[in-house]
């Protein structure tokens, strides 16, 4: 795996992340996803691999009030970084468990087949309903991310066979209709998915109590999803704005999951 990607050092988190955030319910980490000491510490055999890395192609809309995410310029190997989340191949108890998902935005499963060793997948498409920001200087405005379903199978000689360890509940289509938050605008990250979105992954791949891990977690939408789910969440952000954007959003979805066990 790469392991070089442009960050500004005043930005730049300490070895081992320094938590922001400890509950039964929720882990958050201001740290680089690629530090060794924090991939050691996620628990292994969790429930899911829920993220949206940078896409690796430096993004310049030519509109807007949002910097270039940090790790977008396409130094690193997303999916490589991705193989260690999963576990790395030659390892059967570490990582994600045997025979569960992952949902990866903007790959497709070419490009993560082989890294996070999938068995079965299939190419999901979220369809922003709006329009997207990109080049102005082209007549095509893009209104849909690629998103990558996958079965992760540890053993070789299993993985043709495919299958996941969750039947499926309901099957659905491979379109999934959501608002764009804030269209693209707002205050809080340029690439915040809809949590109801999330919260459709994660309700199709996980049980309640499942712990559901993002290494990339932005503003936190996969926690906020996986928290009001009944789920529980590890998230990883290296800037320390969106990091502390995703603890406050976190504790938000805390209260209210409680108060809605509670009634
Ligand atoms: C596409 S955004 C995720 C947005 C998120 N899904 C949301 O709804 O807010 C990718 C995030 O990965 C973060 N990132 C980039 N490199 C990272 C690294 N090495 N470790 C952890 N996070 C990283 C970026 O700062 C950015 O916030």
């Amino acid at each position: 795996m790469k392991t070089t990607a442009t960050l500004n050092p005043a930005i730049t988190p300490p070895p081992g992340g320094e938590l922001l955030h400890a509950s039964d319910r929720a882990t958050v980490i201001w740290g680089d996803c690629r530090d060794p000491q924090i991939i050691a510490s996620v628990p292994d055999w969790y429930g899911l691999l829920c993220t949206d890395p940078p896409y690796g192609v430096a993004y310049k809309s030519g509109r807007g009030a949002f910097t270039q995410i940090a790790g977008d310029d396409g130094s690193v190997d997303w999916p490589g970084v991705l193989a260690e989340w999963v576990g790395p191949e030659g390892t059967r108890m570490r990582g994600l468990a045997d025979a569960r998902h992952i949902y990866v935005f903007g790959y497709t499963p070419a490009d993560l087949a082989g890294p996070l060793r999938l068995g079965a997948t299939e190419d999901l498409l979220w369809d922003k309903i709006s329009l997207g920001m990109g080049d102005l200087t082209i007549p095509w405005a893009r209104q849909h991310e690629p998103i990558t379903f996958g079965v992760h199978v540890k053993r070789m000689s299993d993985r043709a066979k495919g299958g996941g360890r969750l039947a499926a509940r309901l099957r659905r289509g491979s379109i999934l209709r959501y608002q764009r938050p804030n269209n693209g605008g707002g205050e809080r990250h340029s690439n915040e998915k809809p949590v109801a979105l999330m919260a459709d992954l994660i309700e199709s791949s996980t049980v309640r109590g499942d712990l559901v891990v993002d290494p990339c977690a932005g503003s936190g939408s996969t926690g906020v999803a996986a928290v009001l789910e009944g789920r529980r969440c590890f998230l990883v952000e290296i800037d320390r704005q969106h990091a502390e954007l995703a603890v406050q959003r976190v504790r938000a979805a805390e209260k209210l999951a409680i108060q809605m066990e509670a009634s």
